[in-house]
């Protein structure tokens, strides 16, 4: 026999407790806006997920200016630009100069670690281990979800609802609310997928350089970034099937090396490698990014290729555009800016996707491209370095548009 659901009433139901969820909550928090996040993984999982890095100057601030910590400005490291490598030369691109910009690298689960940290210090409600099975009624003013609390020596069989006004779905790229609504529903889903992956490492190596190189070479592309003086993040283009347990460090080592060879004798500072990661990517929309009263943020609106650390940036920037949303709805009962969510997100979202995909495509080198392809490509890296014009759109993509 079915139990009786325990429900839990809310103004805005989160589905997802990864940056997005948690910083959507603690923004509705500080504004006295009731919410419940609920997420099916534990802290520490998501604590210990390494992803990306980069953080544009937007993302600092909806941390540092709304009082969820300023560890960002203190273990995180402000970098003014890039260098971009091909044909074994670098090229520096200066932030401060070209668009009076900088970015932060602080990475994406210490994001998490200081949001959950905000969320707990302010009395929020975050269910983690809590698993998502349904969600109803999103036509309604009343939509629900349904969540199984999956913690150790929980009841298996007792159902949670969560009833609400707003739904949010920000429960990442395997997104539950998203494929709980499909394309009978008036929804289209836009996607490619890339015929290669990223090989990710950890190190404990002091750093290569001052700033993060993207290199393009003969080889493939690889990626020389950072975590802190004694910790580096390392990543090289690698086949979607690749196996972790045939790459010694030795050989993960000459991979990186070649990758970044050049006459200027660059050399890579080496160290022991403590964490290998292949992350398989693809680019992907949802539109509309709503369905009813359920709204999807982030990951679980769109997936973009890594290179360019735009993912968490551009969860972000949905979250500002839907909490100056929920706050204009619930000061002044005006659905207006809600109905304009998914365009006005999806403008950024497709720049975001553009820029990606450019990075991506410029930057890797594909074992069965036509040899006009690769030399194309090197036109394009010469095109970009060598005007102002150029780096100047790359740096403006990179550091981030103006939120909405
Ligand atoms: C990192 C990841 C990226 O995809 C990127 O473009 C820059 C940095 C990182 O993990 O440090």
């Amino acid at each position: 026999m079915a139990e009786t659901p325990r429900v839990t009433r809310t103004k805005v139901g989160i589905v997802g407790g990864g940056p997005a969820g948690l910083l959507l909550s603690h923004l509705l928090a500080k504004q006295g806006i009731d919410n419940v996040v609920v997420e099916k993984r534990d802290h520490e999982t998501i604590a210990n997920t390494h992803r990306a890095g980069i953080l544009e100057q937007q993302a600092v601030r909806m941390l540092t200016d709304t009082g969820v910590d300023g560890r960002v400005l203190t273990v995180g490291d402000e970098h003014e630009g890039i260098d971009l490598r091909f044909k074994g030369e670098s090229h520096l691109l200066h932030f401060p100069e070209l668009v009076d910009a900088t970015v932060t690298l602080y990475a994406q689960n210490e994001v998490f670690v200081d949001l959950a940290a905000a969320r707990k210090r302010d009395g929020g409600d975050v269910r983690f281990e809590a698993e998502v099975t349904e969600v109803l009624d999103l036509e309604t003013d009343t939509p629900k979800f349904r969540y199984r609390d999956i913690s150790a020596g929980a009841n298996p069989d007792e159902v949670f609802e969560v009833h609400c006004d707003i739904l949010v779905g920000a429960d990442g790229s395997r997104s539950f609310c998203r494929r709980a609504v499909g394309s009978a529903q008036g929804h289209q889903d836009f996607k490619i997928e890339y015929p290669f992956a990223w090989f990710g490492i950890l190190t404990e190596a002091p750093k290569s350089s001052p700033e993060l190189i993207y290199a393009n070479s003969p080889e493939g592309f690889a990626l020389i970034s950072q975590r802190s003086e004694t910790v580096q993040r390392m990543y090289f283009q690698c086949a979607p099937d690749e196996n972790v347990d045939d790459w010694s460090d030795d050989r993960i080592w000459s991979e990186l090396q070649k990758r970044v060879d050049g006459p200027d004798g660059f050399q890579l500072k080496t160290g022991p490698i403590f964490d290998k990661t292949v992350l398989n990517f693809r680019s992907f929309v949802r539109e509309p990014m709503r369905h009813g009263n359920m709204f999807l943020a982030g990951d679980a609106a769109h997936t973009v290729p890594p290179t360019g650390a735009k993912g968490l940036n551009l969860a972000f920037a949905d979250v500002q555009v839907l909490f100056n949303a929920l706050e204009s709805f619930y000061s002044s009962g005006s659905r207006d800016l809600l109905e304009a969510y998914s365009d006005t997100a999806l403008k950024r979202v497709w720049k975001a996707q553009n820029f990606s995909y450019w990075m991506t495509s410029m930057l890797h080198t594909r074992a069965d491209a036509n040899p006009f392809e690769t030399k194309r490509a090197l036109g394009e890296l010469e095109t970009v370095t060598s005007s102002r014009y150029g780096q100047q759109y790359l740096a403006e993509s990179y550091t981030g548009w103006p939120h909405a």
